[in-house]
């Protein structure tokens, strides 16, 4: 596989897939009649892009090892995802109505059902990486799990995107100031940056990479991580919001602090590419297994949703 032939849409739906089947498994063990059951299916498999776990898969290919025993930390790192997103919609944080191109879980459940699909979704996923065998065929070892298990609730909790969340929720818009660049870029850097990292990370813990490895996919990750995030403000003023399946224009009426509102569009745009360029330079090292990192890293600043 070189960058000459690589199909990144092609990849992209083909792991969307084999996460869904998953994903699919890990719920269906449970009875699908109960209100629980059905608001984290509604919010779950409602079409994410997938791109954390995608990523997770991609080091583990990179690192030249078999990506189906990253699956379980796949899975575990997007019901976190989903969870997250669950919360931030709901009326007390974002208060959206449109997730996933689905009413939000709240919306369509209540606000009730909506916290607790969301409690669920983080609690069985550390269940579905510590278990992996009622599911997978393959999967880490017992030493691996208690590795991943301790990464990814660094990544989501205090230390990580809950923090994160907590600062943006503190944010407000201002002028334009050093000062506020670099807390916007720690907020972004915890609330979406950790949880990209770890799903760099997991990956390559999940087939055993030496520690110098992940050191330099820690260093791709973080640079996409903040990247994404950066878009995801961009797509916030300029996405279209039937592509996005979300609202657009939320983050400028609830005066939130973003790249665009504090630096601007043009310097966002830029901004985010140096970012993608920083990235792909700290995997120059690893060969042709790597190509699909670096397809993505690209495909994170030209992408519409
Ligand atoms: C949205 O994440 C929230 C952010 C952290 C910016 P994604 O853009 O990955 O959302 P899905 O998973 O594809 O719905
Ligand atoms: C969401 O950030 C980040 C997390 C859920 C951790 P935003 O609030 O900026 O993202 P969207 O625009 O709702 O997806
Ligand atoms: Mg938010
Ligand atoms: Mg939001």
């Amino acid at each position: 596989m070189n960058n000459m032939n690589f199909n990144l849409p092609q990849y992209l739906t083909e792991k969307q897939a084999l996460v869904n089947q998953y994903l699919k498994l890990i719920l269906h063990q449970y009875d699908k009649r109960h209100e629980l059951i059905m608001a984290m299916d509604h919010s779950l498999m409602a079409g994410g892009k997938r791109l954390r776990p995608i990523l997770s898969m991609a080091a583990a290919h990179a690192c030249g090892k078999d990506f189906l025993i990253a699956l379980p930390a796949c899975c575990a790192i997007e019901m976190i995802h989903t969870y997250s997103l669950i919360h931030d919609d709901l009326p007390a944080m974002d208060n959206d109505d449109l997730r996933r191109g689905l009413p939000t879980c709240h919306k369509k459940f209540s606000e009730p059902t909506a916290i607790l699909a969301g409690d669920a979704l983080l609690t069985h996923a550390f269940n579905v990486i510590s278990n992996p065998e009622q599911v997978f065929d393959i999967y880490p070892d017992y030493e691996t799990r208690i590795k991943l298990i301790s990464k990814i609730s660094q990544a989501a909790g205090i230390q990580g995107m809950v923090q994160g969340q907590m600062l943006d929720m503190q944010s407000f818009q201002s002028k334009q100031n050093n000062a506020l660049v670099d807390h916007l870029k720690k907020i972004h850097a915890l609330k979406t940056g950790k949880m990209i990292t770890v799903s760099v990370e997991a990956g390559a813990l999940s087939v055993g990479s030496d520690l110098r490895t992940i050191d330099k996919l820690i260093i791709y990750a973080d640079k996409i991580g903040l990247a994404f995030q950066v878009v995801d403000d961009i797509l916030n003023i300029e996405g279209d919001p039937q592509i996005m399946g979300k609202a657009a224009g939320s983050d400028t009426l609830n005066e939130k602090m973003t790249f665009p509102a504090i630096i601007g569009l043009d310097a966002s745009k830029k901004y985010a590419k140096n970012l993608i360029d920083t990235a792909i330079e700290a995997i120059w090292e690893f060969d042709e297994k790597a190509t699909p990192l670096r397809a993505i890293a690209n495909y994170i600043i030209n992408r519409d949703h």
